[in-house]
């Protein structure tokens, strides 16, 4: 066989990796024989390592506390990991927070600068460093987690949606500076993923509706072509094509995770 859609053995590091999303992408790695850090700010990331670890014994799995939002820590990050792996093939920038929805003239500014410090510099963090790791190697695949919302104007959601629009921005320009040195840079934009975030959101929304949280899921489910919410591993699957020789041609993109809910 060739080595064409080839990903043993690829050193990933993934953010936001204690639970939802991030879990999910890891667990995936490490079923797939990569070697993964996972960092999160939540002490459950120790848990969420050790039972990939005991499911996937081949792997080598690693955690660590890291808050996105510290320059200083997302540089350990990646520091660590290639003291322990050797080197970065892959940076899954996923970690991420949602605020309550509110309109713009209700919206308070401390929720801005959370969103932006975890969302947008949180991710810039991490790009930086992967960055430089991966122009000394001369490859690697950058992964940065956006959103629909950072495409298209939500209600309730312009805070939000703006630190995802400018994941996108910063994904197209990180891509052109890096595609001399042949590391690619994306942005996966999920639809609705089955993760506590979301239920967050679903459980407000059957509130204000008067209904119960499956009639609201029905009602959600109803609006995704390919009738179930994304998983970890709809991303992984993604990103181990991304930093395959099979996904080698893409950079810069914005790509839709997201059963067919949208196209832009
Ligand atoms: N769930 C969805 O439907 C959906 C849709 C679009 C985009 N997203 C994006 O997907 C990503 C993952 O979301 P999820 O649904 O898995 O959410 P989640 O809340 O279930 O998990 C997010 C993880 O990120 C961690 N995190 C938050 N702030 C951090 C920080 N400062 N430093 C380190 N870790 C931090 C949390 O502790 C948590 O473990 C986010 O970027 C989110 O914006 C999710």
């Amino acid at each position: 066989m060739s080595d064409f859609r080839a990903v043993a053995g690829k050193k990933a590091a993934v953010t936001g990796a204690a639970r939802g999303i991030g879990e999910g992408i890891a667990r995936t790695l490490a079923s797939e024989g990569l070697d993964v850090v996972l960092a999160d700010m939540r002490p459950e990331v120790q848990a969420a390592a050790e039972s990939i670890a005991a499911d996937f014994p081949d792997a080598a799995v690693h955690w660590r506390i890291v808050d996105v939002s510290s320059e200083e820590q997302v540089s350990d990050l990646i520091g660590f990991t290639v003291s322990t792996l050797g080197r970065l093939d892959i940076m899954a920038n996923n970690a991420g927070i949602h605020v309550a929805p509110a309109n713009v003239w209700e919206t308070d500014m401390a929720d801005v600068d959370k969103l932006m410090a975890v969302n947008y510099k949180g991710i810039f963090h991490g790009c930086k460093f992967a960055a430089k790791q991966m122009i000394a190697q001369g490859s690697g695949t950058i992964a940065n987690t956006g959103s629909f919302f950072g495409k298209v104007g939500h209600p309730g959601s312009a805070a939000y949606g703006a630190t995802k629009a400018a994941v996108h921005t910063l994904t197209m320009s990180l891509a052109l500076e890096l595609a001399p040195y042949g590391v690619t840079v994306n942005a996966l934009c999920p639809g609705l993923a089955a993760t506590d975030m979301h239920w967050a959101f679903v459980e407000a929304d059957a509130q204000a509706r008067g209904i119960s949280v499956d009639e609201m899921k029905a009602i959600e489910l109803e609006q995704i072509p390919l009738g179930r919410y994304g998983y970890g591993s709809d991303y992984a699957g993604a990103i181990m094509w991304l930093a395959s020789k099979s996904g080698s041609y893409v950079t810069g993109q914005s790509i839709n995770i997201n059963g067919g809910l949208n196209f832009t």
